[in-house]
Formats: C-alpha cells, sequence, structure tokens
C-alpha cells in the first residue's frame, strides 16, 4: 500500500447537486483511491476500471454539453480529452511492464479532479438542472464536526 500520499476520498465537498453527475463523480473518485491505495502489481486490472469509469464519465458529460448546447462545452471537451489520453498512455506503459507509472497519474488525478469539478462541472451541474428541473442546484451536506486542538 501506499504511504507517501494521502488518497483522496468522497467528500459532501464534492456535490454539485445534480444527481447522475454526482453519483459518477463518486465512482471516479473509488477508482482514483484504489490505484493510489494499491501495490504495483494489481494496478493493471484497476487501470482497466478507470479507464472503463472515465470513458463513459466523460462520454456522458460530453453527450449531455452537446445536447444541451451548453455554451462553454469546448474547453471542458478538450480537458476531457486530455485526461483520458494520459489514463491511456499511462494503462499502456503498465501493460508493457511499468506499473509504477499508474501511481502518480492517481496522484495528478487527485489533484485534478477537484479543480475540475469546481470550475468546470459545477457549471454543467446548474446548466443541467436550469434545464430539467427549471431551479438552481440543491446540495444537502452531512455536517462535519471539526475538532481543534
Ligand atoms: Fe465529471
Ligand atoms: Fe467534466
Amino acid at each position: 500500500m501506499n504511504t507517501s500520499t494521502t488518497s483522496i476520498h468522497w467528500s459532501d465537498d464534492f456535490l454539485l447537486g445534480f444527481g447522475p453527475m454526482d453519483e459518477t463523480h463518486q465512482e471516479f473518485v473509488s477508482c482514483i483511491a484504489a490505484i493510489q491505495n494499491a501495490a504495483p502489481q494489481d494496478c493493471l486490472v484497476l487501470m482497466d476500471q478507470l479507464l472503463e469509469h472515465a470513458t463513459a464519465h466523460f462520454q456522458q458529460e460530453d453527450d449531455w454539453m452537446m445536447a444541451t448546447e451548453f455554451p462553454p462545452r469546448t474547453c471542458h471537451m478538450d480537458e476531457h480529452a486530455a485526461v483520458l489520453a494520459s489514463i491511456t498512455g499511462v494503462r499502456e506503459l503498465a501493460i508493457q511492464g511499468a506499473p509504477e507509472k499508474c501511481l502518480p497519474l492517481a496522484n495528478e488525478l487527485a489533484r485534478w479532479f477537484p479543480s475540475h469539478a469546481d470550475h468546470l462541472d459545477s457549471a454543467l451541474s446548474h446548466w443541467m438542472c436550469k434545464i430539467k428541473y427549471d431551479a438552481k442546484p440543491l446540495v444537502f451536506k452531512r455536517s462535519v464536526a471539526h475538532v481543534t486542538s
């Protein structure tokens, strides 16, 4: 198990209010965390799962943006394509005998996801809620007790 980096874990702070997107994001976080916590020799099957997930995840968002003519869709779709290319490339390296490349990718995805969700997915979530429900997204977060010492 990797102990050098804290792995990502799901937090209600990631909730954006559009249910289908939030469910997908929860699965994405699980895929990344699984690689962060795996031994290199176990990463290939996890990379397969990540690639399958990311392909469907990004395609779903791209489809929503295209179907509803979401105005700022180009940069969002470009970012998806770039990340998918990175995942595909690292999976290929793992197949060729370099599974140690998987952890740095997972760490980079853990760093990338919160900002992508904040800046791009949140706008799409608002847009989809407006179109589907004629409403703003409502997010209910479990309260967290903060203990200071
Ligand atoms: Fe997303
Ligand atoms: Fe996205």
